[in-house]
């Protein structure tokens, strides 16, 4: 151990004005992207970051990450929100600060990699929109996933900071495959490519102190670029090792603001700025405007998001993640997808299933869409699986992973599992050694083509060559071709008081019970009705019993021919009084109706695509559909021989567990 420390203390000087120090730590703010990211599930939105935006602004931060990642997916998804515009909107409220952004190498800000004409435009197009730091990773640290980004961010005259994934073979580092000389050659090569920093991405919080430290001064001996460390609170370390790497003279670290700070998410800077002032490395920020921030945020932002907060637990340390080494957001993911399936006391399953899928797939690091990949797959082997058959469901992605499609793993893949997913594959049954993108087809003229009329640029093109199935939704709603669901509405600080104002009477016990009343079957003598209330629109039937009418159902519906742009404005919405089921939709039913043997939805998702029509025949196996589920693609097989009876839905459908998708007979 080195017993030198990088960390000198100068003179107490609590002045904000204070002189600065001789070698200041910076800092990366990631409130705006990884913080609601980690915390919130990538819900925050445009509008609640403006209120600190300038203030942001002006705390000097080396950079702030407000892009990138999951933003681009949930923006469009479930927000409503024109990723591109979140840029040039920041940016006229964040002048000073640099803004830097998640790139995840080929695969861009999605889940697969991209073709490189695809890979080439966006990284064009995000430099063009304002970004200028792209951090970049690939999920494998296969380098070669660099090759087509890495000109482009160059060419565009762009900061390239490349990331080395953190993970670990043994419970800390050292040991096979991941110790200090495999992040030492990770280095090598990133500064070799031309690296402008270089950043461990932490995204597990698995680094420990001295870990940390010892790594710091390694690569700080073995390369030029300034050395930037990432790490996620979730175990616990994170701020330890924080102040370890500082000690060992790294130049940059990722901090969130209080608010954002601690569980999943990363340490906070407020406790670092105290813990370094009056130090060489001071960082010099004004504590008091970092209050002053935190004051808005606590007030006017965070009340909008705190029902997203995990609050099964009272601990804000997994303690777990040191075991099983799952990243923040991938645990909360395990959790929901285990929910919908009714199986969320198999978490321990998942558990102990999770190191042997990893291990299966070449040790694989845990970052999206890795930890997506392993994490899906581990939990169809605990739902699926049979004492007989492992690997019963292998989905696209783990297929496409054991051709190569992904790069190349650690350690090689379980040959038996590669020969198994490989059984059958479109692409061919020999995987792959070469660069990943270089076999894919370009996909940007075939995506302006299936976007004609539609698209108005090619940031529109994009989003749709990103995610053809919801990016094409989105482009809908954009341009008001249809009405965007109710979901995608902003939550208002009135329906949040109204909210806390119900807990606090329920708390109180003001709150009775009442007796639930059963609604009666509608009679034939139903009459329905459009009622229009605050520009929500609901269909409400009306029955006749012994002439007094009686409600039976109201259900918010979609907007008719309203104007776009004021169903996209979030407006205050009255929440519809309580609705009994709404009824189902045609399709479904008829296809629940239909003779034959049912192909039924093995998990909630949505359809992506039928790849039969009804009538055209099939053979017991043949894939028939497509279903998103968890962010995977699973192709669904056809249960019989025979023909196509009927479908159940059509592309875009979001379907539940157990829902009949197609009929074969
Ligand atoms: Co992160």
């Amino acid at each position: 151990m080195n017993k030198e420390t990088a960390v000198k203390m100068t003179k107490m000087n609590y002045d904000p004005k204070r002189p600065k120090a001789e070698n200041p730590v910076k800092i990366e703010d990631l409130s705006l992207r990884d913080g609601h990211q980690s915390l919130f599930a990538t819900r925050g939105r445009t509008e609640d970051m403006l209120p600190v935006a300038e203030m942001m602004d002006q705390v000097g931060f080396w950079a702030m990450e407000v892009w990138g990642g999951a933003t681009f997916d949930t923006m469009h998804r479930f927000l409503n929100e024109d990723p591109w515009e979140r840029i040039r909107t920041l940016k006229k409220y964040i002048k000073k600060t640099p803004f830097s952004m998640l790139l995840r190498g080929q695969n861009l800000v999605g889940y697969r990699n991209y073709a490189d004409d695809v890979a080439k435009v966006f990284v064009e197009r995000a430099a063009a929109n304002g970004m200028d730091i792209f951090r970049t990773f690939d999920a494998l640290n296969d380098y070669r996933n660099f090759e087509i980004v890495v000109p482009a961010i160059k060419a565009a005259g762009k900061h390239f900071q490349g990331c080395i994934c953190y993970t670990l073979t043994e419970p800390r580092l050292g040991g096979e495959v991941y110790n200090i000389d495999y992040y030492v050659k990770k280095a090598k090569d990133l500064e070799a490519m031309g690296a402008d920093t270089i950043c461990i991405k932490d995204m597990a919080g698995l680094i420990a102190p001295y870990d940390a430290f010892e790594l710091v001064a390694a690569l700080k001996k073995a390369v030029k670029p300034p050395i930037h460390l990432h790490s996620h609170f979730t175990s616990g370390m994170s701020a330890l090792s924080m102040l370890k790497a500082v000690e060992a003279g790294v130049d940059i670290i990722d901090t969130v603001m209080a608010p954002y700070a601690y569980r999943t998410a990363h340490a906070a800077i407020e406790p670092l700025v105290m813990a370094l002032l009056g130090t060489n490395r001071d960082t010099g920020f004004d504590i008091k405007l970092l209050a002053k921030i935190n004051d808005v945020l606590e007030k006017e932002v965070m009340p909008k998001y705190k029902h997203l907060l995990d609050d099964t637990k009272v601990s804000i340390i997994d303690i777990n993640v040191l075991l099983h080494q799952t990243p923040g957001g991938m645990l909360s993911n395990l959790v929901n997808q285990l929910k919908e399936m009714d199986a969320v006391e198999r978490i321990d399953d998942v558990f102990a299933e999770l190191p042997k899928v990893r291990k299966d797939l070449g040790q694989i690091p845990l970052v999206t869409p890795t930890s997506q990949i392993v994490g899906v797959q581990t939990v169809m082997n605990v739902l699926f699986d049979t004492k007989e058959e492992r690997y019963k469901r292998i989905t696209d992605q783990v297929k496409d992973l054991c051709y190569g499609l992904y790069g190349k793993t650690a350690v090689p893949i379980n040959s038996d599992v590669q020969k198994k997913a490989l059984k059958g594959y479109a692409r061919g049954e020999k995987p792959i050694t070469a660069r990943a993108a270089s076999v894919l087809d370009p996909e940007l003229e075939k995506a302006k083509e299936a976007t004609k009329g539609l698209a108005k640029d090619i940031d529109d093109v994009l989003i749709y060559a990103l995610y053809p199935v919801t990016g094409l939704k989105f482009l809908k709603w954009k341009y008001g071709k249809e009405a965007p669901p109710v979901e995608t509405k902003a939550r208002t600080m009135e329906e949040v008081r109204a909210e806390d104002d119900l807990v606090r009477k329920a708390k109180a016990g003001l709150l009775a019970e009442k007796p639930q009343k059963k609604a009666p079957a509608p009679s034939d003598l139903l009459r329905k009705f459009n009622v229009f209330v605050d520009g929500e629109y609901f269909e409400v039937g009306v029955d006749a019993i012994g002439g007094a009418p009686m409600v039976n159902y109201a259900r918010p519906m979609a907007a008719p021919v309203a104007a776009p742009t004021a169903a996209q404005t979030p407006a205050p919405a009255p929440a519809p009084a309580a609705a009994p089921e709404a009824p189902k939709a045609e399709a479904p039913k008829a296809a629940a109706d239909t003779k034959g043997t049912p192909l039924t939805a093995p998990m909630p998702g949505m359809i992506v695509k039928y790849l039969k029509n009804v009538g055209d025949s099939v053979k017991e196996g043949e894939t028939l559909l497509v279903l998103e589920a968890m962010k995977m693609e699973n192709a669904l097989p056809a249960p019989a021989t025979g023909t196509v009876k009927a479908l159940g839905f059509s592309s875009g459908d979001s379907v539940k567990k157990g829902d009949v998708l197609a009929v074969v007979g």
